[in-house]
C-alpha cells in the first residue's frame, strides 16, 4: 500500500524523489483521525524554493487514486485518508485467494545454509541449545518462506580430546546398561568422575590422549565406543527435536571434518599464514587474539574443524548465506573465523554471518547445568506441558484431544516465549507466565485463533469468491496489520529476526480480540458473512506467523 502510494507521490513531484525516497519519508500520523499515512515536504523546499506548506498545498491536489479516499493539508505535510473498502476488497481477497502462501515468494534457486542446535555429545542439551535449535528453526522457515531453500545443519560436538576421557572413563566404571538406559546423564557422571580422579591421578589423562590419539587414527575399538555414545546422546537429542517439530538436512558435526583439516592445514601453510607460537601453530589477527589452529602435539581444534567445516559448506552448497545461530558468548570464535577465511582469499566469508542470542535465565541467573544437577530440557518441557493440563482442566475440561493440545500450547509457549524477545536480550523462563492465555504469550496468539475458528465453524462459515461489501470502523487496524505481513517477513529475514513476525502475530490477535470484543460476529445477515470473511483472514495469518515460528495452531483449545 505505502509503495502504491510512494509511486503516486513520486510521479505528482516528477521524479524529484525516487520511489524510494518517498517510501522511506513516509511516516504514520499520530493519530487515526489524521489520516494513515502523511508526507512531510521540509525536504523539497530547497530544491522548489517554496515553503513546506506551499509545496504540500500544490502536492495535494495531484494526489489521486481508486484507494485514495481524501488528501488534506496540515502544515508541511499532506495527510492522505485511504479508501478503506477498496483497500480491505484487495487485501481480504488476495488472503483468502492465496491462503498460507499470502507473502510467499517465489523460489529463487539460491540456499541459505544454518548451523543451528549443534549439541555436544554426551553432554546435557542445554538452553543455550534451546535458543538456538528454536531461533534457526525459525529462521529457516523464513528463508524458505522468502524463496530460498534452506540447509538444516546440525553441526553436532561430536569430537575433540572428550572423548579420549570418555573412553578411558567407561572403560574404568562403565556401566552398559545404565548408558542404555539414560545415556547422556550416565555419560556425564563418568566423566565428571574423571576429572575428579585425574586431579589426583595424571596418568589417566596420557591414557585419554592416547585414546583420542587411537580415535582420531580409526582404531576399531575407540571407533566402536565413540560410535555408540554419539547414536545413544542423538537418539536422546532426537526425542527432543521430535517434541519441537525440528528436523536436520544434515547432522554432519566436528567429527565429519577429521579427514578435511588436513588440506586446510596445508592450504594455510601454503599462503604463509600459518606462524609459530609457543609451539602451537597460529594465524596471526589483526586486532583480536590470534586462532589457535594446531596445539602443540598437532591435535586440531574447535576452530580448526569450523574452518573445514566453512570450505565444505562452499563447496557443497554455494550458499547466499551461511548462518550460525550461536550463543552471544560465541562471538570471538565466528569473528576469528570469518577473519582467516578473508586473510586465505576466500571473500565469499562476507556471506557467513555469526547469529548470535543471549541467555536464558532463571529468577534472574544464567539457567545451566547447576552443580552436579542437570536441568534437563526434557523434564521442562515436561513441566510446561502439566501446567497447561492443569489450565485446560479449569477452562476447558469437556476439550477433545486434550493431551494433544496441551503439548502443542506447552511447547508452543515455550519456542513463543523465547521468539517473541529480540534475540540479543537475555530472556526470563518463567513457566508460570508463559503459559498463560493472556498477555505477550504463545497460548495468547493460539487462543485467539481457535477463537476465531469456533467462530467460523459456528456461523457455518463458507468461503466464496465475492469481495466483502462492508467494513467496520474497527476492522480497518485489522486490515491494514494484514497488508504488512509481506514486508514483517521480509523484515524478519534481513534482521534474521523471528520477534518481527512473533511480534507482529501478537499485535494482530490484540487487534482483533479489541473488534472482537465490540462487534456482534453472529448475526446471521450479509454483514456476517463479511465479519467471517475477516477473521478467516486473521487465523490465516495468525496461523501462518505460529508455523513460521514452528508452533502448532489448534482448532480448539
Ligand atoms: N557444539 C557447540 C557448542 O555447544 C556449538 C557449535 C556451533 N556451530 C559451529 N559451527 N561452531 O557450543
Amino acid at each position: 500500500m505505502k509503495t502504491k502510494l510512494a509511486q503516486v507521490i513520486a510521479t505528482a513531484l516528477q521524479d524529484s524523489l525516487t520511489i524510494e525516497e518517498v517510501e522511506a519519508l513516509l511516516e504514520t500520523p499520530k493519530h487515526a483521525q489524521l489520516g494513515d499515512v502523511a508526507f512531510p515536504c521540509f525536504i523539497l523546499a530547497k530544491k522548489y524554493k517554496k515553503s513546506p506548506h506551499t509545496i504540500a498545498s500544490e502536492l495535494a491536489i495531484k494526489i489521486h487514486g481508486t484507494f485514495i479516499q481524501e488528501v488534506r493539508v496540515e502544515n508541511a505535510y499532506i495527510n492522505v485518508f485511504y479508501n478503506q473498502l477498496q483497500i480491505a476488497q484487495d487485501i481480504v481477497t488476495q488472503v483468502l485467494v492465496q491462503q498460507s502462501r499470502y507473502g510467499t515468494k517465489e523460489k529463487n534457486g539460491q540456499k541459505v545454509a544454518i548451523d543451528f542446535s549443534s549439541p555436544n555429545i554426551a553432554k546435557p542439551f542445554s538452553m543455550g541449545h534451546l535458543r538456538s535449535t528454536v531461533i534457526g528453526h525459525a529462521l529457516a522457515n523464513i528463508a524458505e518462506k522468502q524463496g530460498y531453500e534452506a540447509n538444516r545443519i546440525n553441526h553436532l560436538g561430536d569430537w575433540g580430546t572428550q572423548f579420549g576421557k570418555l573412553i578411558v572413563a567407561y572403560k574404568l566404571w562403565g556401566n552398559k546398561e545404565a548408558i542404555e538406559q539414560n545415556p547422556i546423564t550416565e555419560l556425564l557422571k563418568i566423566y565428571v568422575k574423571f576429572h575428579d580422579e585425574a586431579e589426583q591421578d595424571d596418568a589417566l589423562n596420557d591414557q585419554a590422549r592416547q585414546a583420542f590419539k587411537a580415535l582420531e587414527d580409526g582404531n576399531e575399538e575407540a571407533t566402536a565406543l565413540w560410535k555408540w555414545f554419539r547414536d545413544a546422546s542423538l537418539s536422546e537429542f532426537n526425542a527432543i527435536y521430535s517434541m519441537l517439530g525440528v528436523h536436520f538436512d544434515s547432522y554432519n558435526g566436528e567429527a565429519f571434518y577429521n579427514d578435511k583439516m588436513q588440506p586446510v592445514v596445508e592450504e594455510l601453510t601454503a599462503k604463509a599464514l600459518l606462524e609459530q607460537s609457543d609451539g602451537a601453530m597460529v594465524v596471526k589477527l589483526e586486532g583480536m587474539p590470534p586462532s589457535l589452529i594446531m596445539k602443540k602435539d598437532g591435535a586440531t581444534l574447535y576452530a580448526t574443524r569450523d574452518l573445514a567445516a566453512a570450505i565444505y559448506r562452499y563447496n557443497t552448497y554455494q550458499p547466499a548465506k551461511v548462518y550460525y545461530v550461536v550463543g552471544n558468548e560465541q562471538s570471538l570464535h565466528f569473528k576469528q573465523l570469518f577473519a582467516v577465511l578473508q586473510k586465505m582469499g576466500h571473500t565469499w566469508a562476507a556471506n557467513y554471518e555469526h547469529i548470535p542470542f543471549g541467555m536464558m535465565l532463571k529468577d534472574g541467573k544464567k539457567m545451566s547445568t547447576r552443580k552436579g544437577k542437570v536441568v534437563l530440557l526434557a523434564d521442562v518441557l515436561r513441566e510446561t506441558i502439566e501446567a497447561v493440563t492443569k489450565n485446560i482442566e479449569v477452562k476447558n475440561p469437556q476439550l477433545p484431544n486434550k493431551a494433544q493440545v496441551a503439548n502443542e500450547i506447552g511447547i508452543g509457549a515455550v519456542i513463543f516465549n523465547d521468539l517473541k524477545n529480540d534475540r540479543m536480550n537475555d530472556i526470563e523462563f518463567s513457566i508460570e507466565k508463559m503459559v498463560t492465555f493472556e498477555g505477550e504469550t504463545g497460548p495468547y496468539v493460539q487462543y485467539t485463533n481457535a477463537r476465531i475458528q469456533t467462530l467460523l465453524s459456528k456461523g457455518h462459515f463458507e468461503l466464496d469468491a465475492e469481495p466483502i461489501l462492508r467494513l467496520d470502523e474497527e476492522a480497518w487496524e485489522i486490515i491494514k496489520l494484514l497488508g504488512t505481513f509481506p514486508a514483517v517477513i521480509e523484515t524478519a529475514f534481513i534482521q534474521a529476526s523471528p520477534a518481527v513476525i512473533a511480534k507482529f502475530s501478537l499485535g494482530l490477535s490484540r487487534s482483533f480480540n479489541k473488534y472482537y470484543a465490540n462487534t456482534k460476529f453472529l448475526t446471521n445477515d450479509l454483514q456476517e458473512k463479511d465479519r467471517l470473511k475477516i477473521a478467516n483472514t486473521v487465523s490465516i495469518l495468525l496461523e501462518e506467523s505460529l508455523r513460521l515460528l514452528g508452533i502448532k495452531a489448534p482448532k480448539e483449545m
